[in-house]
């Protein structure tokens, strides 16, 4: 049997800050209405001409120095982002040439904050059925560039940012189960409702922002992510306590809560980054596990559970050994 593992993670977070102070300055809001609402302080934003492919450099050379592997090795990339630098190429083809390699599967994948979860599903099946050893699987946005920063309603909550893993092929879990979902039903709720082949006239003027109804995603939010830990840890036949670490997606510390809650886990074994990151979308589950590992916080064999909800809607969660 093989099964893929995780042998090295990266985040890299870009260099300018945004904090709630200066978001009282552009919008009518407090510090305090989000920091209770959203257990956000803080959030870091691209600078202007920094890509999402740029992004992702930083995160995956962290994680192929962990790994300890040479790029050659690669023989699969897949970038998950709702942010991609262009139509096309894929961010995921920008980066291999990044990169220095040549001829391996790259291509992105878009599930919006689900998006990680989905790309490290993928990459596990490419593992286990031989199609690739050793794959690079990137979460990575620009969300700054798709945010009206005068609707308070949005501006308040997203954030820049890129993680990354290294997954390799090994006789021993690794990852134990990928569990990934989708309802489209739930499109109007939370959609940036113009692409290319929709309003491309209204795209090139700029008038591309993220529409949320957050009340409505946020009750969903909470269920949906409440089934998703019974659907995993019933895949397992697994007791709620021998999960290790939660590591959800960093939308808001009460969704969070509620799936601790659930889980009957206290606060200190799940991973929360929202507060210094903000929602950083396909990037909020891989940059929370690299900075819990180079915290030192996870140890080798202990169980993770990782999980988001995103538009679309799409949903989903990964078991893993660590
Ligand atoms: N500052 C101050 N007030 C704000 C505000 C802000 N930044 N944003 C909204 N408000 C106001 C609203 O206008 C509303 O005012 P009203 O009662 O006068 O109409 C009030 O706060 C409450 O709004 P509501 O939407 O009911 O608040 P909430 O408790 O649901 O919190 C969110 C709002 C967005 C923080 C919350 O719904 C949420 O996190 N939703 C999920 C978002 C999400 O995770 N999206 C991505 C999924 S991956």
């Amino acid at each position: 049997m093989k099964y893929s593992r995780i042998v090295g993670t990266g985040g890299y977070l870009p260099e300018k800050i945004l904090t709630n102070a200066d978001l009282e300055k552009m919008v009518n809001t407090t510090d305090r209405w989000i920091r209770e609402r959203t257990g956000i302080y803080k959030r870091h934003l691209a600078a202007e001409g920094q890509t999402t492919c740029d992004l992702s450099e930083q995160a995956v050379k962290l994680a192929i120095e962990m790994a300890g592997i040479e790029t050659n090795q690669i023989d699969l990339i897949i970038v998950a982002t709702t942010t991609p630098d262009r139509v096309f190429p894929s961010t995921a083809c920008l980066l291999q040439q990044r990169l220095g390699i040549h001829g391996c599967a790259a291509f992105d994948i878009q599930a919006v904050c689900t998006g990680f979860i989905y790309a490290l599903g993928v990459a596990d099946q490419f593992i286990r059925s031989g199609m690739a050893m050793t794959a690079l699987v990137i979460g990575a946005e620009t969300l700054s560039r798709i945010i009206d920063w005068t609707d308070r309603n949005t501006c308040v909550l997203f954030g820049d940012g890129a993680g990354a893993v290294v997954l390799k092929a090994d006789q021993v879990p690794g990852i134990l189960s990928s569990h990934l979902h989708a309802d489209g039903e739930y499109e109007q709720l939370l959609t940036v409702p113009v692409g290319v082949s929709q309003g491309y006239d209204k795209m090139q003027q700029g008038e591309t922002y993220i529409q949320m109804k957050g009340h409505e995603v946020f009750k969903i939010a909470v269920n949906t992510l409440g089934q998703i830990v019974d659907e995993t840890l019933n895949a397992h036949q697994m007791d709620k306590s021998e999960v290790d670490w939660l590591i959800p997606h960093q939308a808001n510390i009460r969704i969070i809560q509620a799936t601790a809650k659930k889980l009957k886990m206290t606060m200190d074994k799940v991973v929360v980054t929202v507060g210094e990151h903000g929602n950083t979308s396909a990037a909020s589950v891989p940059l929370a596990l690299d900075v819990a590992v180079r915290q030192g916080k996870i140890q080798r064999g202990e169980v993770l559970l990782m999980e988001a909800f995103g538009g679309g809607f799409t949903w989903g969660s990964v078991l893993a050994k660590y």
